[in-house]
Parts: structure tokens; C-alpha cells; sequence
């Protein structure tokens, strides 16, 4: 054996699967290099980002929010105040000082679980929106949710034989991480005749039948919002899993970060696990956990996030520290970033007039697009889809001909895949086939982002790409 090959490579390494940025993505980037060139061929004329919940990517018309860049341009450069005080707004250069005062330099390490002064911000805007105490030290700042969630999997999980509950469909980062850590995927399904709701029903039969299959359940994933499906939780069956963890001794990991993106608030509003779990008094531990990169921020790039640690006995706090510290600390702009989000201008402060202009298009142009796009799909033969309340996404379903199915197969591709590609290939729309969130056998999926300008242009694009798909394959 040579000394590195993929025979000597940890063959858990060779299991993570990760569809976000698989197969589809690298065509579309081949695509994209393809249409620089005069005489592409392509029957396109750009390639639509629809695969991934990345705001501000290049092609998309997401912003960053003003407020949250000029304080970090100042934390990236102090000597700015003095240079061009007059560009930035008061509170702006206040909020900078403040941080500078604590932090010093952003190009020194902070404390490993974040900054203090950071933390105990995260932990006022937790308490004002639960109506419960949270502490600082039990706060944990993170290189975006995916470093959390990454770091206590690796920890919860005892291999050869535990497991962790994960809802399908779900975010591959879960199946993705269980496999890095040897962990096994207690699947459970969520309903998608009830707009994708949760059942303990099911939970309880996927908890049933790890216990006959020999594997120790350790935890359970709740995403709510709901990716790739949008759903939100209502407050009865949050109490419900809360009790179900209880009776299983399971801890509780709430992925929450789009817990600012609600289009249908008044009928669909976001209630977190940890207001929960105080309200019932309940000892579940419970890890939440929040991000920079959705919400309206969509800073995905500056790596900034946290988690909050409920219940969790000192010993394992002081474990999880231990295991941060190896890490020396997450990025400063990703912490400055968690700071803005978290504390941003009130009103009657110079900034607020400007971020409320911002932050309200972003929500509104999430909620319209959101529901152009599941009401034009609706119309579609064969394809049906639930107008997400929350998240960044729609998850259509396919019920796709026979003729579509049977050529999938001969092409060595599960039917979304293979719609998939031909999505990309002829409309240049890039999208996540249903089989990288994991499906229920014979069902077909896609998800798609709601984050593309020209709604009218690219659903127009996908719609004729889908009647013509149905007609070559005799499903019309
Ligand atoms: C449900 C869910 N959790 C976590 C993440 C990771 O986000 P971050 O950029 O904060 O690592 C994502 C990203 O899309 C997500 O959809």
C-alpha cells in the first residue's frame, strides 16, 4: 500500500456524502466556465444558483446589510474613524469603540469560546426573545452553525453502535457528519401531507426500531425552521418532543438558524426549543443553535454562529471548552458579525432608519418570491409542492412518468438526479435533486432556493423545461 491513497485513508472519510455541492454544483460550474467562451453551445445564457442557501452569492441580488459592514470595516481598520468619521453613522462608530475597547486587534485570538463581551450580548438577545435568563458561559461563538453541530455529534457519538435522530428530508450535514464521526443516522420522516410536519408517531417507530437493530440512540435533530422543507413547529408538538426526549433520555439539538426567515408570521410563528424547555421546566439537555449566514444577514462567508448550552452538566461544559480550545478560536470577523446580528440599531439610533429599510426588502422579497414560485409550481402536471412558511427554500415533488424513470435508470441515476441534470443542461437553473436530503423509496424531489432575482424569467425557464420534459417521456 502506498503511504497515501484512498486505501489509506480513514474509510470514514469515504462515506460523507454532501449533495449541496455534489454532482449538480460541479456541473454548473463547468457551465459557467463554458459560457466565458464565445462559442459555448449552451442553450443559455447564465447559470442560475439555485442549489444553495447562500445569499450573497455573485449573481444573486442580496445586499449585505450597511450596519453590519461598516462596523466591521472599522474593527478591520480602526484608523478609518479617524480618516472618514464622517461617512459613518454615530452609532456605528460607538458600537466599533465598544468592540475595539474588548477586543483589541481582529487579528488576535479571542478567548476560545468567543468573545465575552459577544456572548453576553448573544445571551441578552436570547432572553428578550424567550422571556428567560441565559448565561454567557454557557454560550458557545462558532465558524457558523455547521462547526457546532460538527463538534457535538463528534462528541455525542460512541461508535460502532450509536446513533443520532435525524428528520428526512433533511440538511446533509447531519448524514455528513454522523458518517465522519462512524455515527449511524436514526432516519425519521417528517409528513409532507400535513405541510411537513413532525410526528412523535414516527419518532417513537424510528426509536423502535434502532433499539431492535442494536443501535443507542443519543440524540434527537430538530430543524425548525425546516430545510429543505420550510416547516415551522407549533408550540404543542415542541412540548411533545420535549417530553419524548425525556422518556428516551435523548438530548435535544434545535437547529434554528433560520429563526428570522418566517414569511407567514401571524400563522407561522418561530417559538425556540430553549423557551420550551425553561416554560415545561424540563432537565432535557438542550444544544440550540444560531448562524449568521441566513436570516437576513446572509453573511455565509464570514463563518460566524453560536450555541447555547441548556441543562448541560459542568463536566461536559468544561469538555466542550476543552475541545474549542484545540480550535484556539472562531474567526473575530465571524464573532463581530454575531455581535450585529444580535444587537442591532434601535430605533432612534442614526443607523436604524436605513437598517429597517434594508432588513424589511430582504423579508419581503424572500416571502413574494417564495410564494410566486410554489404557486406557479402548483400549476405544473405532476408537481406538487408546499408554499414553505419559513427557510429559504421550496422542496417540490415530482411524479414523474414512467418513460422519465426507466431512462433514469438506464443512465445509472435516481429520476430526480437525472431531472436534475437536464434541468441544468438546458435551462442553466441549478438545483439539489430530493435524493441528497433522503427520500422515502419511489419519491422524487428537488429543492430550489428562493433567493434568485428574476423570478418571472428563471420559473418561466423551468416551467417550459418541465412540460417539455413530460412530453418526451410520455407522462403528457
Ligand atoms: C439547517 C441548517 N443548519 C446549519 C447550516 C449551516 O450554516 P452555517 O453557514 O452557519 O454553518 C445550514 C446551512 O445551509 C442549514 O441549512
Amino acid at each position: 500500500m502506498r503511504p497515501l491513497s484512498i486505501d489509506s485513508i480513514n474509510p470514514a472519510i469515504l462515506k460523507v456524502q454532501y449533495a449541496v455541492r455534489g454532482e449538480l454544483a460541479i456541473k454548473a460550474e463547468e457551465h459557467r466556465l463554458k459560457l466565458t467562451k464565445d462559442d459555448h453551445g449552451l442553450p443559455f445564457k447564465r447559470v442560475i444558483n439555485s442549489n444553495i442557501g447562500n445569499p450573497q452569492q455573485k449573481g444573486l441580488d442580496q445586499p449585505p446589510i450597511t450596519w453590519t459592514r461598516q462596523v466591521c470595516a472599522l474593527m478591520e481598520w480602526p484608523a478609518l474613524m479617524d480618516l472618514a468619521p464622517q461617512v459613518f453613522p454615530k452609532d456605528v462608530i460607538a458600537r466599533a469603540k465598544e468592540l475595539q475597547e474588548e477586543i483589541g486587534s481582529v487579528g488576535a485570538y479571542s478567548h476560545s469560546q468567543g468573545v465575552p463581551l459577544i456572548r453576553k450580548s448573544v445571551a441578552h438577545f436570547i432572553e428578550e426573545r424567550d422571556g428567560y435568563p441565559s448565561d454567557p458561559n454557557h454560550i458557545f461563538l462558532t465558524a457558523g452553525a455547521s462547526a457546532g453541530v460538527s463538534l457535538l455529534i463528534s462528541m455525542l457519538i460512541t461508535p460502532p453502535k450509536s446513533g443520532i435522530l435525524i428528520p428526512i428530508p433533511q440538511y446533509p450535514l447531519y448524514t455528513a457528519t454522523l458518517a465522519q464521526h462512524s455515527g449511524i443516522a436514526i432516519p425519521y420522516h417528517l409528513d409532507e401531507a400535513s405541510e411537513w410536519s413532525t410526528s412523535l408517531h414516527e419518532i417513537e417507530g424510528a426509536l423502535e426500531k434502532s433499539y431492535k437493530d442494536g443501535i443507542e440512540p443519543k440524540a434527537l435533530v430538530i430543524i425548525n425552521p425546516g430545510n429543505p422543507t420550510g416547516a415551522l413547529l407549533d408550540e404543542h408538538t415542541q412540548e411533545e418532543l420535549v417530553k419524548l426526549c425525556e422518556k428516551h433520555s435523548l438530548v435535544l439539538l434545535a437547529d434554528e438558524v433560520y429563526q428570522s426567515n418566517l414569511h407567514r408570521p401571524e400563522s407561522h410563528p418561530f417559538t425556540s426549543f430553549k423557551k420550551i424547555v425553561r416554560r415545561m421546566n424540563s432537565p432535557v439537555p438542550l444544544f440550540s443553535f444560531h448562524s449568521i449566514s441566513k436570516g437576513v444577514q446572509g453573511e455565509c462567508g464570514r463563518r460566524g454562529g453560536y450555541f447555547e448550552c441548556t441543562n448541560i452538566p459542568d463536566a461536559i461544559l468544561s469538555l466542550i471548552y476543552k475541545m474549542v480550545s484545540v480550535g484556539l478560536c472562531p474567526p473575530l470577523t465571524g464573532q463581530i458579525g454575531v455581535d450585529c446580528m444580535v444587537r442591532p440599531p434601535k430605533p432612534g439610533d442614526e443607523s436604524y432608519p436605513l437598517w429597517k429599510k434594508e432588513t424589511d426588502a430582504i423579508h419581503a422579497a424572500l416571502a413574494s418570491r417564495t410564494k410566486t414560485m410554489a404557486d406557479r409550481l402548483n400549476k405544473l402536471p405532476g408537481v406538487s409542492c408546499v408554499s414553505s412558511p419559513g427557510a429559504l427554500y421550496l422542496y417540490p415533488k415530482l411524479e414523474l412518468p414512467e418513460g422519465a424513470i426507466e431512462a433514469a435508470k438506464k443512465a445509472g441515476k435516481s429520476p430526480d438526479t437525472f431531472y436534475a441534470l437536464q434541468l441544468l443542461d438546458e435551462t442553466g437553473i441549478c438545483v439539489v435533486p430530493g435524493e441528497g436530503f433522503g427520500k422515502k423509496d419511489g419519491h422524487n424531489y428537488y429543492r430550489l432556493t428562493c433567493l434568485c432575482p428574476g423570478v418571472e424569467e428563471y420559473v418561466g425557464a423551468l416551467e417550459q423545461f418541465h412540460l417539455n420534459f413530460m412530453k418526451k417521456y410520455g407522462g403528457l
